[in-house]
């Protein structure tokens, strides 16, 4: 039998208070791994992720930090590793889409603090976080992009560009890194249903406007996530590093070109 089997692994998920880093969070602790909840402002879901997870028997604790201070996210690498024993699964998925707006149209102040965000937060945490990596030899690294690492999206320049900074900083970590056996991989999820966009899914229009563009026709599920990050952090996949897996339905693969062309 095949196991995915994260037993005495010590992990930290970012934003771990909002949909998929809470989902992430629960699904690592599901196969064995003692996980750090990190959030920023969403204390009450946070502490929600750790009661359901220690409710199952699995072992979780919340920590708070505001990433994209590059101090505050070298406390929190070193105080996960004082209060877990180590760090040896890093998912920096802590993130945010900012306001619509295109350039020009926009406040350059709002795009600085999305970069902040989505890239220099995960620079920040990965940076601390390999330096103990580097000690054990042992650790994944495991970067949430989105589709948007691949695909323009109008109104969201900060975002996308954020997002195809952290793939190429993924491909160049893996390359430093794979000599001291640390895999580094990035996840690139489609329309995954949570907060983040509940304003295009709770609109049937826009909603069905969405599921045109998803191979499947439908939206993801958080968990649908979570495995992947799961399998990715497992030695099942101890052969993948520096590449990005897409979990979208295939959102990739341009459905719109099912007709014409
Ligand atoms: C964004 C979502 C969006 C999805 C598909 C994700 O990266 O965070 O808001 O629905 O991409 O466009």
């Amino acid at each position: 039998m095949i196991s995915l089997d994260l037993q005495g692994h010590k992990a930290l998920i970012t934003g771990a208070s909002g949909g998929l880093g809470g989902a992430i969070a629960k699904t690592l602790a599901k196969a064995g791994a003692h996980v750090a909840v990190h959030y920023r402002k969403g204390q009450i879901e946070a502490d929600a992720v750790v009661s359901a997870i220690t409710a199952q028997g699995g072992l979780a604790h919340t920590f708070q930090a505001d990433l994209s201070d590059p101090k505050a996210a070298a406390q929190l690498i070193q105080d996960v590793e004082a209060a877990l024993g180590g760090l040896d699964i890093l998912v920096n998925n802590a993130g945010m889409d900012g306001v619509h707006a295109l350039v020009g149209d926009d406040n350059p102040d709002l795009w600085e603090k999305v970069v902040a965000v989505d890239l220099f937060g995960p620079y920040y945490c990965a940076r601390a976080a390999l330096s103990h990596m580097e000690k054990s030899q042992r650790g994944v690294i495991i970067n949430i992009t989105s589709v948007h690492e691949f695909i323009p999206w109008e109104g969201y320049s900060a975002y996308t560009s954020a997002k195809a900074g952290l793939s190429m900083l993924t491909k160049t970590l893996a390359q430093e890194s794979a000599d001291k056996g640390i895999r580094v991989v990035a996840v690139a999820p489609g329309a995954i249903q949570t907060s983040i966009n509940r304003p295009v899914w709770s609109n049937p229009e826009s909603l069905k406007d969405l599921n045109e563009k998803i191979a499947m026709g439908r939206m993801g599920k958080p968990e649908e996530i979570a495995n992947a990050v799961a399998f990715l952090a497992s030695d099942l996949a101890s052969y993948i590093t520096g590449t990005t897996l897409a979990v979208d339905g295939g959102m990739l693969i341009y459905p719109e070109f099912r007709h014409g062309g």
